[in-house]
């Protein structure tokens, strides 16, 4: 596997603000706000999009030979129950990349909500993300885990594919351990937020 993902290899196509038309099967416009297929986007405006799309804080970890890898990751999310899959999308260029690639088996860490400062140190480039004050301790199969978090999942790589300028990651999941009422790290619009629920049980 090369250590950069094609651009070519997947094409990605945004269907159009429309309806396919029975008898000629084109595409018919709607009314309304809609993006032709292959119009960009300024970057600005897409960031500002995506910056209103919450999510929750995972630190993704990976056993290496030159020690511990891990970065912090919003892009996580579960695929399938039936097998086990989970996914999250890594940069081409990020440097806890090649270590994650090697290892074959990652865990992802779910931050608890006190956790900010942990997703800032995994965010942060050349410094050891590891070092103390971050607490942690390796599962049995020498997978590093963060002390504190509300979640390991532990994946075995399922998939490796390239995405524009991420590799997207699934991984199979092998063991997972959970603190009932964990309360999760978000962030939103640059920042990092706490659930506020909308009814109180
Ligand atoms: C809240 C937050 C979420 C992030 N989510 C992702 C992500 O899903 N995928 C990714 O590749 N990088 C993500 N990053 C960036 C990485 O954590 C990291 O900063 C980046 O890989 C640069 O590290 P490097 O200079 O050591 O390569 C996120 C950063 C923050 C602060």
């Amino acid at each position: 596997m090369s250590a950069r993902p094609s651009m070519e290899s997947v094409e990605t196509t945004a269907e159009p603000n429309g309806q396919v038309d029975g008898a000629s099967g084109q595409h018919v416009a709607s009314v309304g706000p809609a993006v032709a297929p292959g119009d960009s986007i300024d970057p600005d405006t897409y960031r500002q999009a995506m910056a209103t799309h919450a999510a929750g804080v995972v630190v993704v970890t990976a056993p290496s030979d030159r020690g511990p890898v891990g970065l912090t990751v919003t892009s996580f999310t579960s695929v399938s129950l039936r097998p086990p899959l989970v996914s999250f999308y890594v940069g081409a260029r990020a440097s806890a990349w090649p270590g994650i690639r090697d290892a074959g088996t990652f865990a992802v860490n779910v931050l608890g909500a006190n956790q900010h400062e942990v997703a800032t140190r995994f965010a942060t480039s050349g410094v050891d993300r590891f070092a103390p004050p971050v607490s942690w301790h390796r599962s049995l199969e020498e997978i590093p885990l963060l002390d504190g978090a509300i979640a390991h999942i532990l994946c075995h790589h399922h998939n490796v594919l390239a995405v524009g300028d991420h590799w997207l990651v699934v991984g199979r999941v092998t063991g997972a351990v959970s603190v009932e009422a964990g309360e999760p790290l978000l962030y939103q619009r640059g920042g990092y937020a706490r659930l506020h629920p909308i009814i109180e049980t």
